[in-house]
């Protein structure tokens, strides 16, 4: 763990209108600097950047943090080498506790270099094996696409691995996965007689390889275990030798096998990466979609294929934004990326390409498929099979489009259908939860204090009506800025405190319009002190309120001596004529 301290002293010393210029050059444009967004594709810029707050917000695509989101969200690097990267500018040292966590940056730092060097030995060997290069050249594989995802060669006998390693018996080496201690104490290299594919980390980093066999053979593919650099469901191929043509395109093309990305590179498609042997997690869904505002699968047209693809939108659900948009396409019986595009060349797979079938439409092709829309069992089959897809959506627009198609397809109502799937709650969260007093005033009481959070000690925290999540975040905020020092009076430390929680996204709504229009710095006491009255006005009157319901049922005497004094008070107040009898 790296301690919040640390990180709110990083933040504190980064400069994010620097740190961003390097990767986007930016426009200064009034009290902000902008550009076109990085993170979709768009003409006009309406990617802002705010130098007093030191945060970013895409009043385009809703992209939106600090300095660590950026880099994270640009770079795809995890937290932690996010933390690592801006670190290293910040000129600060991350701190190195004892615990478990240091010790397994150590050891993965060893194991990378025990990859790395494995990569360039099976490299040196590809070269030394014609068998192997005439394996790639009948492949279609040239020499400079091979180099490009630093393709090799692992020979045939069984401690080749011992030439490239001081130490071959090193458990480093057998927990890398690269060598294997048998029952009975015998070490060997577990790839052998194999071209080897390294995968590689977004660092660019080899953290794995996958091995094929030259010809026939079994298993056709061998693949490094898990280790604590490489988690399957994390990790796709070719990504860092994508990234380039995927920035350009904003595509980013989804295929089954290691080859199917070389070969689509070698014809000239430079957006491919493959899943590693498992359904596609929606981990992969996600990290693919910080790079590029829309995904297509490509999967063969056999059943294998349709089944990899449902199990890829099944798991894209949740993290498929309104901005970004997912697709599949199907090849044709028999083949696979590889075979189509050496057979009729990249621009067939381009046009298959373009005309992908949206998520939606395979999605409910799917479920119609399976039940009989003639009966009315199937057409109630249609919509219990489609409630969990449904809800799982993360996109409310694409929710209506589909609830919607599912009322045409069943003959349900739109209403109907919400209501069979439990989405009314999800289409009109508002009117359930807020109450209908808060949201006017405490709006404006969050922007006020994020942009003047010395305010915070003024507000009489007793007085925030409801509990709304408006509410909430107000309180949120301020106990925060009490209990966190100076560091924590900055935005950007405030956003990482509260990533990933309830209150993410109303903060971001406030950051954001004050972006737009921020308060003027002479008139934001005497706003502050308007906004307090309200408060307190509105507390008056809810006091009022619960007293004379308490009287109407109980008469006067239903009150504590206090009581009724706050109640003639309150009466007083109003203006009214005291009949209290
Ligand atoms: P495929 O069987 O479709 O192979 O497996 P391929 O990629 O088309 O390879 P070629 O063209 O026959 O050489 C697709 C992917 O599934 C994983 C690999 O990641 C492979 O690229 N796989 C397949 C394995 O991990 N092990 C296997 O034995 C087979
Ligand atoms: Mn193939």
């Amino acid at each position: 763990m790296i301690p919040d301290s640390f990180i709110q002293e990083m933040l504190y010393r980064i400069d994010l209108v620097d740190l961003i210029d390097g990767y986007v050059p930016l426009k200064k444009t009034g009290a902000n600097f902008a550009a076109c967004c990085p993170f979709h594709s768009e003409k006009s810029p309406s990617f802002t950047v705010s130098p007093s707050k030191q945060f970013y917000h895409c009043f385009g695509c809703g992209a939106h943090g600090n300095a660590i989101g950026f880099l994270m969200e640009y770079s795809g690097l995890g937290f932690v080498d996010a933390i690592k990267e801006l670190a290293g500018r910040a000129g600060m040292q991350v701190p190195d506790d004892h615990g478990a966590a240091g010790q397994h940056v150590e050891k993965s730092q060893a194991l990378g270099e025990i990859m790395a060097r494995a990569a360039r030995f099976y490299y040196e060997q590809l070269k030394g094996s014609a068998r192997a290069v005439s394996y790639l050249k009948e492949r279609g594989v040239s020499g400079e696409i091979a180099r490009r995802f630093g393709l090799g060669y692992a020979p045939e006998g069984w401690q080749n691995l011992a030439a490239a390693f001081d130490d071959y018996s090193s458990s480093e080496l057998q927990l890398a996965g690269l060598v294997i201690n048998n029952e009975r104490g015998r070490l060997y290299d577990r790839f052998r007689e194999r071209v080897m594919f390294p995968i590689v980390s977004q660092k660019g980093e080899v953290i794995a390889f996958g091995g094929r066999v030259l010809g026939q053979g079994e298993p056709k593919y061998l693949n490094s275990p898990e280790t604590p650099l490489f988690e399957k469901g994390r990790e796709v191929f070719g990504l860092p030798q994508a990234r380039a043509a995927i920035r350009a395109q904003d595509v980013v093309i989804v295929v089954e096998g290691y080859l199917d990305v070389v070969a689509l590179a070698q014809h000239g498609i430079g957006n491919a990466v493959a899943t590693l042997g498992t359904a596609t997690t929606t981990m992969q869904v996600q990290k693919l979609l910080r790079q590029a505002g829309r995904i297509v699968f490509c999967f063969d047209g056999d059943a294998a294929g349709r089944k990899a693809a449902w199990r890829a939108l099944e798991n894209s659900l949740e993290v498929l934004t309104e901005q970004k948009s997912i697709a599949f396409v199907f090849l044709p019986e028999g083949e696979d990326p590889d075979s189509l595009v050496r057979k009729r060349g990249g621009e067939a797979l381009q046009r298959l390409i373009a005309q992908a079938t949206p998520l939606s439409d395979f999605l409910l092709r799917e479920l119609a498929g399976h039940c009989d829309l003639n009966s009315a069992e199937g057409r109630a089959r249609l919509v219990a099979d489609a409630k969990p897809l449904l809800g799982r959506l993360q996109s409310s627009l694409l929710r209506l489009q589909l609830v919607k198609r599912l009322a045409e397809n069943s003959g349900f109502s739109q209403a109907e259908v919400e209501r069979l799937c439990d989405l009314q709650s999800l289409a009109r969260p508002a009117p359930a939860r807020a109450p209908r007093q808060a949201p006017s005033l405490l709006r404006p009481l969050l922007r006020l204090l994020l942009q003047k959070p010395q305010l915070a000690g003024g507000l009489p925290l007793d007085l925030l009506p409801g509990n709304s999540t408006e509410a909430r975040a107000v309180r949120l905020l301020c106990e925060t800025i009490g209990d966190g020092g100076v560091r924590m009076l900055a935005y950007p430390a405030l956003i990482e405190k509260l990533r990933g929680s309830e209150y993410e996204g109303i903060l971001r709504a406030a950051a954001a319009e004050l972006m737009q229009q921020p308060f003027a710095e002479e008139g934001i006491d005497a706003e502050f002190e308007g906004a307090v009255k309200r408060l307190l006005e509105g507390e008056h009157k809810r006091v009022f309120a619960v007293l004379q319901e308490k009287v109407q049922q109980l008469g006067v005497s239903g009150l504590s001596s206090e009581e009724k004094q706050q109640y003639l008070t309150a009466l007083g107040a109003r203006g009214r004529p005291g009949s209290v009898g």
